[in-house]
């Protein structure tokens, strides 16, 4: 007999069982499951809706429960429909009739909607500790590199020297945004739908603001029905997700061409690399390449999401079921990419020397040479031409600018003097750069102080939130 049997004259259809459960995929949420009911039992007692001695019978009911489950003792059935019925049917076989009483004043409808939220906010708060993770390797790597120089590219091609650390930089500045927009979305997720019954509210007195407080959330879902309907958290979640796996796959690109031999700018370390069943040379940035490409699946699980919520009527429809396996997978697979980029960029290893080479077997000095003759008075528009004269001179002679005698840089302009050997070089070129964001070494290195304080801010957040969000592991 099903919970749910008693207005039934027949059993379910059997595929209509399997089609419509979800347990094999929301038994995920299970431990969040009981932390929610916890809290709505001690509001019942204390809101003298069902006796003390009842509320205490169905708390220690669902300690066990939790308990058995954690232990893989329980038994979860497809014939139970979900995660919320399993838990009732395990704690009213755990402690009898009484156990009946847990459920009175909600619905699967609000249940489910704490559920996602309370799994959602735990899932948040890990992200914005890994990515503050990955944010410390990187510029652990700037650190270490505020000599590297390497040739800056626009559209793939040799541009301007940069500093490395200036390239490891960017992306901090990348996953901090990352972070901040997870750490914004906190205080939507944060919010307590339960209460809000089916979807008209209760008739029971309840205290709605008494669980949300047991539940360290900051406060109600205002309207029941949207309390019930919304998953604009989930939609913003998996938006979320999306920029920051992007980002990591912007990375992923940059790792493997770098880790070419075309390239040869970075050897990634051993432990994150694999190798090829047939050629025994090689060594492959799969981590890297893998990231890339679950990039793909992120995407989908939001476009699937906002796909499923687009002409839903007020409130819960069957439909939001769908809700869960694609935010499982977007959690999932973070989490797993998160937790190797971090120590595989802590232990990249940055052929500085090659780096160089590729600077200086280069024309990305040449705005420099135009920037000078301009200083002397030139036109930029005259200095530009002249310059691609002198860069077409050296792709003849192949040469580069260094390379050029007075003599030979005076037959284009009698501007130009001694001092631009200095000018040209390398080092030169990345500290002329020397304004706020620019790439001159001071500059980055102001960069790195100001982000580093940033995230020891971050850290405070990080700490007070991961002791919030842990209610059920306090308790
Ligand atoms: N398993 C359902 C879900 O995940 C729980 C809510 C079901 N509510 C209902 N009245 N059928 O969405």
């Amino acid at each position: 007999m099903k919970l749910w049997g008693g207005r039934f004259t027949k059993p379910t259809n059997e595929l209509v069982d399997e089609y419509t459960a979800s347990i094999s995929f929301d038994q995920k949420l299970a431990q969040y499951d009981i932390q929610g009911s916890l809290a709505h039992v001690e509001m019942l007692a204390k809101c003298a809706i069902i006796p003390e001695a009842d509320a205490e019978t169905i708390k220690h009911g669902l300690e066990v429960v939790a308990q058995k489950i954690e232990a893989g003792e329980a038994e979860l059935t497809q014939a139970n429909e979900d995660i919320h019925m399993n838990v009732e049917k395990l704690l009213i076989d755990e402690i009898g009739a009484v156990g009946g009483k847990l459920h009175t004043g909600r619905s699967r409808n609000d249940q489910i909607a704490l559920d996602m939220r309370l799994y959602l906010r735990d899932a948040v708060v890990s992200l914005v500790e890994l990515v503050s993770k990955l944010q410390e390797a990187l510029q652990q790597q700037a650190k270490q590199n505020l000599d590297t120089i390497l040739p800056g590219y626009t559209h793939l091609q040799r541009a301007q020297p940069v500093l490395f650390a200036h390239h490891m930089m960017a992306y901090v500045s990348m996953f901090e945004r990352d972070a901040d927009r997870l750490i914004d979305s906190f205080k939507r997720i944060n919010r307590s739908p339960l209460g809000a019954g089916a979807l008209a509210g209760t008739t029971f007195p309840i205290d709605r603001h008494y669980v949300a407080e047991k539940l360290n959330f900051d406060g109600v879902v205002e309207n029941s029905l949207d309390a019930v309907s919304d998953r604009d958290f989930v939609v913003e979640f998996l938006s979320n997700a999306s920029l920051l796996i992007m980002h990591m796959s912007r990375l992923s690109e940059e790792l493997v061409q770098w880790s070419s031999a075309e390239f040869n700018f970075i050897e990634l370390d051993d432990a994150f690399c694999t190798g090829s069943s047939m050629m025994p040379q090689k060594k492959n940035p799969d981590v890297a390449e893998l990231v890339r490409g679950k990039t793909g699946r992120v995407y989908g699980n939001l476009t699937a999401m906002l796909t499923t919520l687009k002409g839903l009527p007020i409130a819960y429809n069957k439909d939001m079921q769908e809700d869960k396996e694609g935010m499982f997978d977007t959690v999932e697979t973070l989490k797993g990419a998160l937790a190797l980029f971090a120590p595989m960029i802590e232990s990249m290893h940055v052929h500085k020397e090659n780096m160089y080479q590729a600077v200086a077997e280069d024309f990305s000095n040449a705005t420099d040479l135009a920037d000078y003759l301009v200083n002397k008075d030139v036109p930029f528009r005259e200095a530009h031409a002249v310059v691609g004269q002198v860069v077409l001179h050296c792709i003849e002679e192949n040469q580069y600018l260094l390379d050029l005698t007075m003599e030979e840089f005076q037959q284009f302009s009698t501007s130009i003097e001694e001092d631009i050997y200095d000018v040209l070089s390398p080092k030169a070129v990345v500290n002329a750069r020397d304004v706020v964001g620019g790439t001159a070494e001071n500059r980055v290195e102001e960069q790195i102080h100001q982000a580093e304080s940033r995230l020891s801010e971050r850290h405070h957040w990080i700490q007070t939130h991961v002791d919030k969000v842990n209610v059920l592991k306090k308790n």
